[in-house]
């Protein structure tokens, strides 16, 4: 493993404030876009799944499901929850910013949550040349990212934090910008983050 895969496995070993991200519910943000969409996604690709509740949740709603995680206690955590809700997903262990985890056009949605943001800055080109390769054409793109328009105090460890420009600028090649709008990282523990939540349409 190499030393980004061990920090996130550790930190899955660990479990509890480990993942203040690990809300145990499905992200909002993704249950009202099935809300309010026409038509619901079929093939779904989650980058950087984590301990697999957002995936399930997909697969609940009818979706075909590949759910990704650079760490492998992150992605076992995930299939005993799977088990356990009796549901199936495709979980693999993988790294996004080295291999591409489905074939080229097969899922009509990605979502990640909490995972492009916390790309190396070099690496975030390359992200987004796998999330419009893994698209059907006209497919969308979820992506929940801590926002920089929230000052913070020094000792404040939240989410990485993104400015619009950072974000935009970085997948404006590649998709279309569907919304971009305001949203909160709620955290068990009580954090109230803003986020960015941005529809990405592939062009
Ligand atoms: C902030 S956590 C969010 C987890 C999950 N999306 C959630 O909302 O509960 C970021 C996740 O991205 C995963 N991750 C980090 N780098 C990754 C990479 N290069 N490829 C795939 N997953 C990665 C981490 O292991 C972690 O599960």
């Amino acid at each position: 493993m190499d030393a980004t895969t061990i920090e996130w496995d550790e930190r899955y070993k660990e479990g509890g404030s480990a993942l203040p991200w690990d809300t145990g519910t499905p992200a909002p943000e993704l249950t009202a876009y099935f809300s309010r969409v026409k038509e619901a996604p079929k093939n779904v690709l989650e980058i950087g799944c984590g301990t697999g509740t957002n995936a399930i949740w997909l697969v609940q709603q009818g979706c075909k499901v590949v759910a990704t995680d650079i760490s492998p206690s992150a992605i076992e955590w995930a299939q005993n929850k799977a088990k356990s809700a009796g549901v199936t997903v495709d979980f693999k262990v993988s790294d996004i910013s080295v291999e591409n985890p489905v074939d080229a056009k097969s899922v009509d949605f990605i979502f990640d949550r909490g995972v492009f943001h916390v790309m190396a800055q070099e690496k975030r080109e390359h992200f987004v040349q796998v999330v419009h390769a893994s698209l059907s054409d006209g497919g969308m793109w979820l992506c929940l990212a801590g926002s920089a328009d929230q000052k913070r105090e020094a000792d404040d460890h939240g989410p990485p934090q993104l400015t619009a420009t950072e974000l935009i600028s970085s997948v404006e090649k590649l998709f279309e910008v569907h919304k971009l709008a305001k949203t909160s990282f709620l955290t068990p523990e009580g954090h109230n983050y803003v986020a960015w939540k941005a529809i990405f349409k592939k062009r």
